[in-house]
């Protein structure tokens, strides 16, 4: 298993791009009739899984998912909870950065993942602990 903190991307013989280019593809399987935005996210798991989601709009829209969470519900359910990366792939030319629900949820599983973004058509890797200073959590909880 591959250490948060350590070259895991070479370890696990994968790269940002080609995390990214996961999340591009989940993109396309997107449920946003009401948004028309359309988001795809990828993981990569400790043990080199790639698990990818997309969002999931509703016509009551304060129930709609984004892509980030269904993504890490995806890999709950395949029992894999140790992310250290996630691809978010949204509209191409705009810069898609997790909603404020999606940082707490994610930083449940690690709070120090890579979030991987591009940014002007660049990918960026920024920190979720930089994305969600004072983070959330039960007292005394040591999960
Ligand atoms: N959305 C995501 O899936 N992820 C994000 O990071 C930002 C927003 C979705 C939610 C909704 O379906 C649509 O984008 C517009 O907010």
């Amino acid at each position: 298993m591959a250490e948060p903190g350590s070259d895991y991307w070479l370890k696990l013989g994968t790269t940002p791009e080609q995390l990214m280019k996961v999340a591009e593809e989940y993109r396309t399987m997107a449920y946003a009739p009401y948004s028309r935005f359309f988001v795809g996210a990828a993981l990569l798991m400790d043990d080199g899984a790639v698990i990818g989601g997309c969002n999931v709009e509703n016509s009551s829209y304060g129930v709609t998912l984004c892509a980030e969470r269904i993504a890490m519900g995806n890999a709950v359910s395949s029992g894999r909870v140790r992310p250290l990366a996630i691809a978010v792939a949204g509209d191409a030319d705009s810069f898609c950065s997790p909603c404020g629900a999606c940082r707490q949820f994610l930083a449940e599983f690690n709070p120090n993942m890579d979030v991987i973004l591009r940014k002007r058509g660049r990918l960026v890797s920024i920190p979720l602990s930089s994305m969600l200073p004072y983070l959330f959590k039960l007292e005394d909880d040591e999960r």
